[in-house]
C-alpha cells in the first residue's frame, strides 16, 4: 500500500521480465479472467453503463469479442421498457439454437411480418396455428419482390416443404442436418408438431467464427443491466431478469452508503441469489460493506472517469491506482473487482489489472465508435494549416451525472420544475470525433495486453497476476517527474 498510496496509472512503470511467450497473440494467449463470481469471461473487457456508451449495439461488439457490456439505465424514472429492450436485442442477437423463435400466424397480413421483422431485426419468423403447431417459414427473402397485400400463408415455405426436426439437438449434430439437406434453417418441433425452437446456419457459423465470444449456456450472447439504488429499481431489475439479463449492476456514485445497503437488501429479499455486482467504491470499508452484504461483484473508482468531475466539485475520491490496491486486499480473491475509470491509454489496462482489476470498464476510450447510441452530428472544424473550414462527424460523450444527462432522466414536468443550476451535476458533456467500429480497439488493446503480459515474464493473465502479487516489488516502479515526461508525454 505505501507504493501505491496517493498514486494512479502515470505514476507507475513495470520492469521487463525474461519472456517465455513464443507470440504476443489473443488467439494463444490466455486472457480468462472473472467478471463476477459466477460470471467468466475470456477477455477482462467492459463497457460502461453510461447513456452515451453502452446500449444493444456495443454490448453485442463486446461481448462478440469476449468482454461484456453493462446496459446504462439512463432512461426516465418509470420508463423500463426502453432498457429492457435494448437487452432483449442483445439476447436475441446470437444463439445457439433459438428457444423462443419470432413467430406470426397464417392468417396474418404480410405488411405486418414484414413489420415484425424491420422491428425485431430478425429475417425469419416461424408461421404456426393457434395450437403452437408449425405450419410453415417465413423468410426475407420470401418477402422480396413480393405484394404485401397477401396474408403469410399466401408466401410462406410450407410445413411439408421443409426439413423439420423431432425433438431436442445439439449444435453440431444440427450443423450435420443443414449441411447434408443444404438448407439454412432448421425448426425443431415435439411429437405432436409443436414448435420447440429454430436453428439457423448463419448463428452456428458465428459461433465458430468468435470462439471467444461471452455466451450463456444456450449460446446466446451475455450482457449486463445497470439499475440505481432507489425508485423503481426492483420493479426496473425484474423486468431486466425476466428478459434474461445475465447480471444486475446497482450503479450509484457512492455505494458505500445506507441506500445502497437497503437497496441490496431488498434486491436479495426478492430475487434470491441472482448474479449481482455493487458500486461504485474506492475504500475497503467500501469493499467489505459490499462484500458482506453478499454481492457476486464489486465496481471500485470514485472520480477516475473521463466524463467525470466529482473529484473538482467535491474533492472526493481515491486515485485509481490506490483504489485498486486497497479495494483488492480487502476483497480477498472471492469477489472479483471491476476497475472502473480512467483508463486513456493502452497501457494503463494492465496496471489495472495488476493493481487489483479482475475487468477494466472502459467509457471514454470507446466514445464516437459506431456502437454508441447518438447521432452524429457536422460540426465545422478549421484545419490550422491552410485555415480552411471542413465538416467533421462529431458524437457525443457525457458523464452519467452531468447536467443532460440528469435532465434527461427526469421527467418533463419535473425538468420543467427543476432549478437546473441546483441539480449538483458531476460530469461533463463534450463532443467527441465520430470513429469507426469499436472492434478494432478492442482487438488492439488486447493485443498490447499480451504484449504486456510477454514484457512481464508471464504465460496469461492469471500467470501474470499472480507473479505480480506473489512479488510486486520484482515489477513495480514509481516515477519521477521527469519520468513521468519521458514515458508519456509524445
Ligand atoms: P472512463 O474514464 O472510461 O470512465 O470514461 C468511465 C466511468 O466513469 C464513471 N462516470 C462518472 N463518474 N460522474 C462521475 O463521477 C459522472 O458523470 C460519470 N459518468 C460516468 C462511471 O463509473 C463510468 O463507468
Amino acid at each position: 500500500m505505501d507504493l501505491v498510496r496517493g498514486c494512479t496509472f502515470d505514476d507507475f512503470l513495470f520492469t521487463p521480465q525474461y519472456s517465455v511467450v513464443e507470440r504476443r497473440d489473443p488467439a494463444s494467449i490466455d486472457l480468462s479472467c472473472r467478471l463476477s463470481e459466477h460470471l467468466p469471461l475470456k477477455r477482462p473487457i467492459v463497457s460502461a453503463n453510461m447513456d452515451t456508451i453502452t446500449r444493444a449495439d456495443m454490448a453485442i461488439a463486446i461481448a462478440e469479442e469476449g468482454g461484456i457490456g453493462i446496459v446504462d439505465r439512463g432512461f426516465r424514472a418509470g420508463d423500463i421498457e426502453p432498457q429492457v429492450r435494448e437487452v432483449g436485442r442483445v439476447k436475441r442477437r446470437q444463439h445457439g439454437i433459438i428457444a423462443d423463435p419470432y413467430t406470426t400466424r397464417p392468417s396474418a397480413p404480410l405488411r405486418e411480418a414484414a413489420e415484425a421483422m424491420r422491428r425485431t431485426g430478425v429475417g425469419t419468423l416461424v408461421v404456426v396455428d393457434e395450437g403452437r403447431h408449425v405450419v410453415g417459414l417465413l423468410t426475407t427473402r420470401d418477402l422480396r419482390f413480393a405484394d404485401l397485400s397477401g396474408t403469410v400463408a399466401n408466401r410462406m415455405t410450407r410445413r411439408d416443404q421443409l426439413v423439420v426436426r423431432e425433438g431436442a439437438i445439439d449444435a453440431a449434430s444440427a450443423e450435420q442436418v443443414l449441411h447434408a439437406h443444404k438448407i439454412k434453417k432448421l425448426p425443431l418441433v415435439d411429437g405432436e408438431g409443436r414448435l420447440l425452437g429454430l436453428v439457423t446456419a448463419t448463428d452456428l457459423v458465428k459461433q465458430k467464427q468468435l470462439p471467444f465470444a461471452t455466451r450463456d449456456d444456450q449460446g446466446r450472447l451475455r450482457v449486463g443491466a445497470a439499475i440505481g439504488a432507489t425508485g423503481d429499481y426492483l420493479e426496473r431489475a425484474a423486468e431486466l431478469l425476466r428478459t434474461e439479463a445475465d447480471v444486475i449492476v446497482i450503479d450509484i456514485a457512492h455505494g458505500h452508503s445506507a441506500v445502497m445497503a437497503r437497496a441490496i437488501d431488498a434486491f436479495r429479499a426478492r430475487f434470491g441469489d441472482v448474479e449481482l455486482i455493487a458500486g461504485n467504491v474506492a475504500t475497503p470499508d467500501g469493499t467489505r460493506f459490499l462484500v458482506e452484504r453478499g454481492v457476486n461483484g464489486v465496481k471500485v473508482g470514485i472520480g477516475p472517469g473521463g466524463g467525470c468531475t466529482t473529484r473538482l466539485n467535491t474533492s472526493f475520491g481515491v486515485p485509481q491506482v490506490e483504489a485498486l490496491a486497497a479495494c483488492r486486499a480487502a476483497a480477498g480473491d472471492r469477489v472479483p473487482l471491476i476497475a472502473d475509470g480512467g483508463i486513456k491509454r493502452h497501457g494503463a489496462l494492465v496496471q489495472a489489472l495488476l493493481f487489483g482489476g479482475d475487468t477494466v470498464m472502459l467509457g471514454s476510450a470507446f466514445a464516437g465508435t459506431l456502437e454508441t447510441p447518438g447521432d452524429t452530428v457536422q460540426k465545422p472544424v478549421v484545419i490550422p494549416e491552410s485555415n480552411k473550414t471542413v465538416k467533421v462527424p462529431f458524437k457525443v460523450f457525457r458523464g452519467m451525472a452531468s447536467l443532460q444527462a440528469i435532465v434527461d432522466r427526469l421527467d418533463v414536468e419535473d425538468a420543467e420544475s427543476a432549478d437546473v443550476e441546483a441539480l449538483g451535476a458531476e460530469g461533463i458533456e463534450i463532443s467527441v470525433p465520430a470513429r469507426g467500429s469499436v472492434r478494432p480497439i478492442v482487438r488492439d488493446m488486447l493485443k498490447h495486453l499480451c504484449s504486456a503480459i510477454s514484457y512481464g515474464g508471464a504465460r496469461s493473465l492469471s500467470e501474470l497476476r499472480d507473479m505480480f502479487r506473489h512479488d510486486p516489488q520484482r515489477y513495480v516502479t514509481r516515477l519521477s517527474e521527469s519520468a513521468k515526461r519521458e514515458s508519456f508525454d509524445r
